[in-house]
């Protein structure tokens, strides 16, 4: 029985045929169904523009679905509720006409969710429709990340949906907010007393941010190059995680009381401009290499490639925070695709005690961390130092973690999708793991000063092999301020 009672509602995805809500939207609606997480009454409808049969079109969805559902999960009476409660309707999402049909499908008194998972530019002239069509007042509508490609571009986007939509029935996904261990680091930071004292630049001497992906470009190249590492990968999932590491504590757990301490802390970015530009910040590019010990193309080799292009697959950087808490502790970002292994943590680095009595040799290993996994092994650790078990080993001291491993913890309960929850959430009415208009728009401010002087610089992305870490200056980056990348690294 679950313990949250979620309202009924209709539930329209705008673009179910497409590669995010075949993979990841209907699995996660299936999951939270199993969950006894949707309400009976709760309808599903996949909008499609693709012709052809509804009954071809739900049979595809549902082959889908036992494709990246594991096996294990797919119960034969949830999958007949779930399939109960789902519909097809083909639509011209650019066309008013069958949104009356659409109007017609969602039952009086049901908010109507609609997830927008197609291109942003068609997001404003869905709206427009969903307006005419009379359902307006009752939508929330759902946002899927890119919201264009820079500040000027996300405004028009936001700014076309914000005449139908009033902010607070607009949630905008980052699909990182959902994830179970990032929503840990808010319990982690606001209900224990021990680290809000040590979070800062008197106890924490820097912090370390890295997702780093094994995958390569996965047949999205066209996409892809027109972004880059930098808007596909820092401008959201890692500016969201630096901001709740460096947020002030909110006075409450609201979306807004949340969200107006991430903004300051966008705006206190230091901008990354002169010579920072090649300090700071380090651009690259993956040749070929090698994948789990399988060679691999380079980037410019991959199918459908133009072999001219300086688009980055990696992006190094030191990010500054102009605030009293956080002065003169830098945040290293690192992400990239084609890395040895599929690895987002966090590091925290507490400062070295102010007077050392230990041999003089241990000294660099001496200082805690606090390590915070999001993938994979889902998990927090605190490594503290402590000494050698032994009557021979002296004051031999030795690092070691507190650990705190959630799947070993709670052995019996499943780490849900990011997406179950965030879908969760939307239902439930609450934006709490959603990011507001000003959050997205100070982001792109940002990272477009860093596009526009790379730009100007014109300097091509450094090359590293498919398999590695990233280019060495990303080392040199960080081995400048006397630091270096974490631990197994
Ligand atoms: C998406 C990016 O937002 O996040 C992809 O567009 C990337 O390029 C993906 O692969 C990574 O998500 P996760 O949850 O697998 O780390």
């Amino acid at each position: 029985m679950a313990a949250i009672s979620v309202e009924p509602c209709t539930f329209a995805l705008f673009g179910a045929l497409g590669d995010l809500a075949l993979r990841k939207l209907f699995p996660a609606l299936y999951q939270l169904d199993r969950a006894g997480l949707l309400h009976a009454q709760t309808r599903l409808l996949a909008l499609a523009r693709e012709a052809g049969s509804a009954q071809d079109h739900l049979n595809s969805i549902e082959a889908h679905l036992r494709k990246h559902v594991p096996e294990a999960d797919i119960e034969a009476p949830a999958l007949e509720r779930f399939l109960a409660r789902l519909d097809y309707q083909h639509l011209d999402f650019l066309q008013p006409e069958g949104y009356q049909a659409l109007a017609a499908q969602v039952p009086d008194g049901h908010p109507l969710i609609a997830y927008f998972a197609t291109a942003a530019v068609v997001y404003g002239a869905i709206s427009e429709n969903l307006d005419k069509a009379g359902l307006s007042e009752r939508t929330r509508v759902v946002l899927e990340k890119p919201i264009g490609h820079d500040l000027e571009s996300s405004r028009r986007v936001n700014d076309a949906v914000a005449r139908f939509f009033p902010e607070s029935r607009v949630y905008r996904i980052d699909h990182y907010l959902g994830k179970e261990t990032v929503q840990n680091l808010i319990a982690l930071r606001f209900a224990n007393s021990l680290f809000e004292t040590q979070w800062n630049q008197n106890s924490i001497s820097h912090v370390e941010i890295t997702v780093a992906e094994k995958v390569g470009i996965e047949g999205r190249w066209g996409y892809f190059d027109k972004a880059g590492q930098l808007r596909d990968m820092i401008q959201n999932h890692l500016l969201q995680l630096l901001c709740l590491i460096a947020m002030d504590p909110p006075s409450e757990l609201s979306a807004d009381a949340i969200r107006d301490e991430k903004v300051k802390v966008l705006k206190a970015l230091a901008p990354i401009t002169g010579d920072g530009l090649s300090t700071r910040v380090v651009r690259g590019q993956y040749i070929a290499g090698y994948s789990d010990g399988k060679p691999v193309p380079g980037y410019l080799e991959e199918d459908n490639a133009n072999s001219q292009s300086d688009t980055e697959t990696f992006v190094a950087l030191r990010a500054d925070i102009r605030n009293w808490r956080w002065s003169g502790v830098p945040f290293y970002l690192r992400t990239g695709k084609r890395m040895p292994q599929k690895l987002s943590q966090i590091v925290i680095h507490f400062k070295e005690t102010p007077h050392y009595i230990f041999a003089p040799e241990q000294r660099l290993q001496v200082g805690n961390k606090l390590i915070i996994r999001l993938q994979p092994d889902e998990g927090i650790s605190l490594r503290v130092m402590t000494k050698e078990q032994g009557l021979d080993k002296g004051m031999q001291l030795r690092s070691g973690p507190l650990q705190l491993n959630f799947s070993d913890a709670w052995r019996s309960a499943r780490i849900p999708d990011a997406y179950e929850r965030l879908l969760l959430e939307v239902m439930r009415g609450n934006q709490n793991l959603f990011v507001r208009k000003d959050e997205i728009e100070y982001a792109w401010k940002w990272c477009d000063q860093l596009i526009a002087g790379w730009r100007n610089t014109g300097d091509a992305p450094k090359p590293y092999a498919a398999g590695s870490w990233g280019p060495m200056s990303s080392i040199a980056l960080i081995t400048r301020d006397g630091r270096a990348w974490y631990g197994d690294i």
